[in-house]
């Protein structure tokens, strides 16, 4: 029977082809115009989880994206992994600081990746790392060691808010069953540094809008004596924290989890370098919560963004003018415990408070999640572990992460099954912005960890 190693080195080349066939279609989940685009996406999953072993995969339709859902039962007193991802990618704007089409994958070496390293929109988040578990399913049935049941569960809409995946999940509980959930969606510290995520952030996303006179001013005639959309929006947001990046939103911090010492001190072991960090992203000095260090800031503490802000005139030259109205886009990243729909009515009851009479403000929730962490005394934790020793020659590191799958908390409350995080991404992979890229040492590395996830788990399961 062919081991691990020896089948990736001899399927290498194919399995980059197959990812890069994906990668090309832009499957964008936040502009109708790419529907088409999201279909063909959604049919070729389907047939690689065919070509995969899968005995049945179908296109689940929803009232938005579908979903494809596929499966291999070997036998019902086995356990079964659930295996999640997304095949939406994120928008590629802005184009120009691309280095190349991010429809047109090309593969280029950087420092970190000196065996290259695939860019596309999309390479990391989530087509290549999804595209592992199929490999990893392949390996498993063509050789005879698929230890337990699978069913995949790939989706069309996790980077617009999963809104038709929850019902999804909610109407088909028997389908969905499972005993763990398998999800390479987050990162790892660095290559000689495993990592699992054991935590995820909840979501609070809301759109506002500040709306004075009812047209546009001459910034002269007016200007001075009625309240300027953009000015008052600037005020209102700037308020939202304070001198120590507090935020000011009454109630907001106070069902926050507070880590206690020793939890901290753990933390602190992970290494970071700050040099390094500042460095990477060209910045003289990190910014932020006044009494938290930099990985704290970014997992443990929650956040409040500006995401996009806008109104009046942004064409070429100058115009004087005073808008009637400005707009902005703001996230709020949430830690365990805080309510996202709480945090979400705090927010607009505050922002709402905090305007001038001489302006009216609406306040438009978009989507939202809970947080998520997964407790590392479960078998699947602990089978994940096992599986990074075997082909990283060391444990990982438990770690928590900032970034959002609002969906993790759903599947718990559903479907009553712990999440295992296995990402193999970089921080440095540029996730969302231009010149993703996923690495192909990481691609591989997870397609060889992956197996091993299903051996443990199987085992300890026994
Ligand atoms: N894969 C990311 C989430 C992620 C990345 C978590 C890295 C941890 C580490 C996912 O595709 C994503 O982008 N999620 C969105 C939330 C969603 C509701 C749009 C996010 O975190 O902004
Ligand atoms: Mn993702
Ligand atoms: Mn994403």
């Amino acid at each position: 029977m062919k081991n691990i190693t020896s089948y990736i080195e001899e399927n290498k080349d194919k399995f980059l082809n197959e990812l890069i066939e994906l990668l090309k279609i832009p499957s964008i989940s936040a502009d109708s115009a790419y529907k088409k685009d999201v279909l063909l996406t959604a049919d070729m999953v389907k047939t690689r989880l065919e070509e995969a072993g899968c005995d049945s995969v179908e296109i689940c339709e929803t009232d938005g994206n579908p979903i494809v859902y596929g499966e291999k039962i070997i036998d019902k007193a086995l356990p079964t992994v659930l295996v999640y991802g997304h095949y939406d990618v994120q928008p590629a704007d802005p184009m120009e600081l691309w280095d190349s089409p991010p429809f047109e994958p090309v593969i280029k070496t950087t420092e970190l990746h000196p065996e290259g390293a695939i860019f596309a929109r999309g390479a990391c988040d989530d087509k290549g790392q999804m595209y592992m578990h199929v490999k990893a399913l392949e390996y498993m049935t063509s050789t005879n060691q698929l230890p337990c049941n699978v069913k995949f569960m790939i989706e069309g809409e996790e980077e617009v808010g999963s809104i038709n995946l929850a019902s999804f999940v909610k109407n088909n509980h028997e389908k969905l069953k499972n005993d763990i959930i398998l999800i390479s969606d987050t990162g790892m510290i660095a290559k000689d540094v495993p990592s699992i995520t054991t935590g995820l952030r909840g979501l609070s996303y809301v759109e506002v809008e500040v709306s004075g006179p009812n047209r546009d001013l001459h910034s002269g005639l007016y200007g001075g004596a009625v309240a300027n959309p953009i000015n008052v929006l600037s005020k209102m947001i700037a308020s939202l924290h304070d001198e120590n990046n507090h935020i000011t939103i009454p109630g907001f911090y106070d069902k926050v989890e507070e880590l206690s010492k020793e939890e901290r001190a753990e933390m602190a072991k992970a290494p970071f370098n700050l040099e390094a960090y500042k460095k990477s992203l060209n910045i003289k000095n990190v910014y932020g919560e006044n009494g938290y260090t930099t990985n704290e800031r970014n997992s443990i503490r929650p956040t409040l963004d500006v995401n996009g802000i806008w109104g009046g005139y942004i064409g070429e030259g100058a115009k004087t003018v005073i808008a009637s109205k400005a707009f902005a886009k703001i996230s709020m990243r949430l830690v365990p415990n805080q309510d996202w729909k709480e945090i979400t009515e705090l927010f607009q009851n505050h922002f709402e408070s905090i305007a001038p009479e001489a302006v009216t403000v609406k306040v438009k929730p978009h989507h939202g999640g809970q947080g998520y962490v997964t407790p590392i005394d479960n078998i699947g934790y602990q089978a994940a572990a096992m599986a990074y020793e075997d082909t990283f020659g060391k444990a990982p590191i438990p770690q928590r992460g900032g970034g959002s799958i609002p969906i993790v908390a759903l599947f718990e409350e559903e479907l009553q099954s712990k999440t295992i995080l296995m990402g193999f991404g970089l921080d440095s992979d540029a996730i969302h912005s231009p010149n993703e890229h996923y690495g192909i040492w990481n691609y591989l590395k997870g397609i060889e960890t992956i197996p091993m996830f299903y051996k443990h788990f199987s085992e300890l399961s026994k």
